[in-house]
């Protein structure tokens, strides 16, 4: 039988039965009241001892952060906080956390900033908000595989070394294994890649849609759910370089359809969350109203997190078309006013995360699918529109996040996306196979990519993506 945890213990009743639980101090007061926490729940499980029936050498050893196997009979609380607590009658030390060294780490019982907390990554699990966020990502990713299997897609692994470039954006790391100082020439005084493991130029994949694509094509309904590369050099509280994608697929669907996959799935896995991480969810909003506290009126959210959440759950996003966005923006106050840090001057331009944020926050103040945006702006495989410049491109606009997904209808005109390469400087050598797709019963298809830890980031209502995965890669830093 597996052992209980804290969780159980927590929702069990009072018990003559001795019961053993092991997990690491949080506080130690009065030599008297131990909480307990072993990950299993945000909340610790008090454990009474009577001081005077064990030794001083063991209760010295009872400090925070150490590890514990406690044993005693589940009780009824004389205490408010809780239901049920341990009357101890026996203490393992299982390993130390001596205070003199603990006082240096942030496992220390005082703030700590998260900035502080990323330094000392392999400790961080073990705060309250850290580990509350990383339980929710973890109930995340089962909602996304619950959501897209209970709806019949199928789970594709899509490769993480690939020699194509998805996005045509250049943003990629080189995978080799050639010596970096003396690399192989060829006649023309460039590094031989024919000589490298794959015998060719490979990078780390910066989506999987195209392989997706081939999937689709023959499942129907495919989704990716894996890491992601971009050597952007972003450094935001918005972009990682390395991060997860949920990317479904769907043959025989136009966009339309695929805005309605994109906002149905969002609406059950916010949905799910609200459901399954109650208390984790109720930590991290005081969370955050304690942290808006310090900040001006102005800059505070005007709903609560859960609130939120249920009011994303609660309204239809809002669909707007790229042209007709464009005229609010153009007649917008902080347009006007050169309030904004790029002024919207004419259709065209690519939209900055100010621009989403105004019209999601301060204008529709509601998600917002923004689509058919200029072909110029976005990715080779988008379909081309009758009108010749707009592309069938979709964005899931989010408050406080900007855009969480990025999605099209694909182009499935083998002569329209031969074109359309050849325009965009896309090397068709590279990408014969996605070309070939088109030549063989080729059929409309749509998809989309879900960055997870914006995801996160939304309900978990943490300002900096760094802090919601688990060992953030940005520029400058892939420590641990
Ligand atoms: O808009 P993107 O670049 O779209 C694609 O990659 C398509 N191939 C998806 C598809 O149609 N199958 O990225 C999709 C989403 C973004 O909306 C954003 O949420 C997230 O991925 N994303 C990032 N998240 C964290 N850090 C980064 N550097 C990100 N770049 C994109
Ligand atoms: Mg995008």
């Amino acid at each position: 039988m597996q052992q209980k945890n804290v969780l159980d213990l927590l929702s069990s009743k009072p018990s003559l039965q001795e019961v053993t639980i092991c997990g690491w101090v949080r506080t130690f007061r009065s030599n008297r009241f131990i909480a307990l926490n072993d990950g299993s729940t945000i909340k610790n499980l008090q454990c009474v001892i009577d001081f005077e029936n064990f030794e001083d050498s063991i209760l010295k050893k009872v400090s925070v952060g150490a590890a514990l196997k406690v044993t005693g009979q589940l009780i009824k609380s004389k205490g408010q906080e809780q239901s049920v607590e341990i009357q101890v009658s026996k203490i393992e030390i299982l390993g130390e956390a001596n205070p003199e060294d603990l006082k240096l780490t942030i496992l220390s019982p005082k703030h700590h900033t998260f900035e502080k907390l990323r330094e000392q990554a392999h400790l961080r699990i073990r705060t309250k908000t850290f580990s509350a966020v990383m339980r929710t990502r973890s109930k995340l990713a089962f909602a996304i595989h619950e959501y897209f299997q209970k709806n019949d897609f199928n789970y594709m692994h899509s490769p993480i070394i690939t020699g194509s470039d998805a996005e045509g954006a250049g943003e990629l790391f080189r995978v080799s294994t050639l010596n970096p100082i003396n690399p192989p020439l060829d006649e023309n005084g460039n590094v031989n890649y024919k000589q490298d493991f794959f015998e060719k130029e490979t990078n780390l994949t910066v989506s999987g849609q195209l392989e997706g694509e081939t999937f689709a094509l023959g499942l129907g309904k495919i989704y990716t759910f894996g890491p992601t590369f971009r050597a952007e050099n972003s450094n935001t509280s918005r972009h990682l370089a390395e991060f997860w994608m949920i990317e479904p697929e769907v043959a025989f669907y136009d966009l339309d359809q695929n805005m309605d996959l994109a906002e149905d799935f969002i609406k059950y896995i916010i949905n799910y969350a609200l459901d399954n991480c109650k208390d984790d969810l109720e930590f991290l909003e005081n969370r955050l109203l304690q942290e808006e506290k310090n900040k001006p009126e102005t800059l505070r959210s005007d709903m609560a997190l859960r609130n939120k959440l249920k009011f994303i759950i609660d309204n239809k996003f809002i669909r707007v078309s790229y042209t007709e966005a464009i005229e609010i923006l153009k007649r917008s106050k902080p347009n006007q006013k050169k309030k904004f840090k790029y002024i919207i001057k004419e259709w065209g331009v690519d939209l900055q995360s100010e621009h989403e944020r105004f019209l999601v926050e301060k204008h529709f103040k509601s998600p917002v699918i923004l689509f058919d945006y200029p072909a110029a702006i976005k990715a080779f495989y988008m379909r081309l529109n009758e009108d010749g410049k707009t592309v069938r491109a979709m964005d899931v606009l989010f408050p406080g996040i900007g855009e969480i997904v990025g999605g099209s209808q694909r182009e499935e005109r083998y002569d329209v996306l031969k074109q359309k390469m050849k325009e965009m400087d896309i090397d068709e050598k590279e990408l014969w196979w996605y070309l070939e797709l088109r030549k063989f019963g080729t059929a409309i298809h749509s998809g989309f990519g879900l960055g997870f830890e914006r995801l996160v980031q939304f309900v978990t209502g943490m300002g900096n993506i760094r802090d919601v995965i688990p060992y953030p890669r940005s520029p400058g830093s892939a420590n641990f």
